[in-house]
């Protein structure tokens, strides 16, 4: 029964990320990201109004812009901003997600699909990539969405991105080995008990979920990595911008530990 287990691989050869566009699986995470009773897959609302009020007042001064929210999730942030005056679109690779966000915001435009697949389009004052989604992306593939995002923005407009810490990605990958049973959760809509025993391997941590099915006790694997940057490698990879200004929080307040803010603006051309 654990051999699969026994035999279980820490460090994949390929980057990995939990299955965020699987159906089933994106269903039981929007029941994460709408949950008021932790902070794991979107903040909780109080704290993205806050994010929000700080972009709106500080990064668009409060001026109608054209916006993009890669990773947009349920769009949370891009109905708020819809709401303020500014034209967003939001672009995501999870199917229950943007089906809630398409219900609950019909003045944004939803994209679904992946942000290294689709075609961002051009003219954007903001591109906005949060929550720490850039760690969670290849060097490679994150290299190709800043310089997409680099693209689609006109003359003078600016990348946010929320950002890991190099400190937060390493003790990530230094986590104690941890267990939980659920009768439902994230990884299954039976009971299972989940294994969770991270690696950090110099560059990268690595979490693998071992997760079994209470009745067969059958195992399945999921993996989630992030990609340490120090600050100056997120210099480096933002090298095309004109300016690169470190923020502490997306809410204008004092630095939280886990994450920080980077708007990289493009020259006025
Ligand atoms: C941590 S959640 C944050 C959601 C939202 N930005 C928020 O803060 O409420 C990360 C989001 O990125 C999306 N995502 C991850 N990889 C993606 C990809 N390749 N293309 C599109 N969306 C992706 C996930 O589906 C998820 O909705």
């Amino acid at each position: 029964m654990f051999t699969a287990l026994i035999n279980r691989s820490k460090t994949p050869t390929r980057w990995q990320k939990i299955p965020w566009d699987d159906p089933d699986f994106s269903r039981r995470m929007l029941a994460e990201h709408l949950t008021q009773a932790h902070d794991l897959a979107s903040r909780r609302l109080s704290i993205i109004d806050q994010h929000v009020r700080w972009i709106h007042h500080a990064i668009l001064h409060e001026q109608p812009a054209k916006l993009l929210d890669l990773g947009c999730g349920p769009g949370f942030y891009s109905r708020r901003l819809s709401a303020l005056g500014h034209m967003c679109t939001g672009i995501d690779f999870s199917p229950a997600s943007i089906a809630y966000a398409r219900e609950q915001d019909p003045v944004s435009a939803y994209v679904h699909g992946s942000v290294l697949d689709v075609e961002y389009g051009s003219g954007y004052d903001l591109v906005l990539l949060i929550y720490g989604e850039l760690n969670a992306f290849s060097p490679e593939d994150a290299e190709d969405i800043v310089q997409k995002a680099f693209a689609a923005l006109k003359p003078g407009g600016k990348l946010l991105l929320e950002v890991h810490p190099a400190g937060l990605v390493e003790r990530v990958g230094q986590e104690a080995p941890s267990w939980y049973t659920a009768e439902q959760g994230l990884f299954s809509d039976q009971p299972y008990l989940c294994l969770t025993e991270a690696v950090y391997d110099g560059s990268r941590a690595i979490s693998n979920h071992y997760v079994f099915a209470a009745e067969s006790g059958a195992m399945q694997q999921y993996t989630s990595m992030l990609q340490r940057y120090t600050d100056d490698d997120y210099r480096a990879l933002l090298d095309a911008f004109a300016t690169v200004t470190f923020f502490p929080s997306l809410d204008g307040g004092s630095a939280a530990g886990d994450l920080f803010v980077i708007v990289a603006e493009k020259a006025a051309g």
